[in-house]
């Protein structure tokens, strides 16, 4: 394996327990630099990265803390003031510039997670910005209400403690098709639920699901973990701060 395909194959999320240990600025800048390398739509680069350096402040924002934290945000801003600043305007309301904004705003934060691990650092994607009140993380980090969006967080730092184990992924039949969509078969199916309860392939989210009573690490999953959250009547908060951004407003699809 050559040194990049080490450091995509040792990537981990350190679970909240960062040492005191700090990133170097020049560091910071290397991680920056490389994670805005990524490809974009159009050449737009539809994203902002707010750079958090105060513990306490990523503890509110997300409940986790490292040595630096970088929020990513899907956000057209920048690219809507530059237009009116020649005179011009720029439109993008609907779901399908929050779509290939996304997707630009996460290939950013891949990379800064992997330009990091390159310098040593560990890392952990965190979507506890999504948890409890959202609009705390707007007024935090004075985020634009319109055409912005904090889609995801990245701590940085260095573990207190090296996890035991890297975790698994599942690779074959269910995840990559090849030509064309493939349904696992039944057997495929129970080939999965095995390779689940495989103490070896570290592929869940915890090893106690069997002294909780449970006959397959999955039944844990679909009663205990996935039931966490239930489903409330109307919007959630999420939904309606979409609806404020702008970014849930009809499609004016170009023809
Ligand atoms: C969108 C997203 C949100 C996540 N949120 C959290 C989180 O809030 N807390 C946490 O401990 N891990 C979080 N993780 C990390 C995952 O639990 C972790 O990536 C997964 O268990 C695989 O482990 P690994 O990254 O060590 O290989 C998140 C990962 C992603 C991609």
């Amino acid at each position: 394996m050559n040194e990049t395909l080490k450091t995509i194959h040792s990537l981990r999320s350190i679970h909240g327990n960062f040492s005191s240990q700090e990133i170097t600025d020049e560091d910071l800048k290397l991680i920056l630099d490389a994670c805005v390398r990524a490809a974009n739509a159009s050449a737009r680069q539809s994203y902002s990265i707010v750079v958090v350096e105060d513990r306490d402040l990523m503890k509110k924002l997300c409940g986790y803390a490292g040595s630096k934290a970088l929020v990513f945000c899907v956000d057209y801003n920048r690219i809507m003031d530059v237009a009116e600043h020649l005179g011009h305007r720029f439109s993008v309301d609907g779901v399908i510039p929050f779509v290939t904004g996304s997707t630009d705003t996460i290939l950013a934060a891949q990379t800064a997670a992997i330009a990091a691990k390159a310098l040593g650092i560990d890392s952990l994607f965190t979507n506890g910005i999504h948890r409890g009140d959202i609009t705390r993380v707007y007024e935090l980090l004075s985020l634009p209400e319109k055409y912005c969006f904090p889609l995801i967080m990245l701590v940085l730092g260095y573990p207190k403690k090296e996890p035991g184990y890297l975790k698994g992924r599942l690779r074959g039949p269910g995840v990559v098709h090849y030509g064309k969509y493939y349904r696992a078969t039944a057997d495929e199916l129970a080939t999965l639920v095995q390779q689940y309860d495989d103490s070896e392939k570290h592929l869940g989210l915890n090893d106690t699901w069997k002294q909780k009573g449970f006959e397959h690490y999955l039944a844990w999953f679909y009663t205990v973990w996935s039931a966490r959250s239930g489903k409330k009547s109307g919007k959630s908060q999420m939904y309606e701060i979409l609806e404020r951004t702008g970014f849930l407003e009809s499609d004016s699809v170009k023809e």
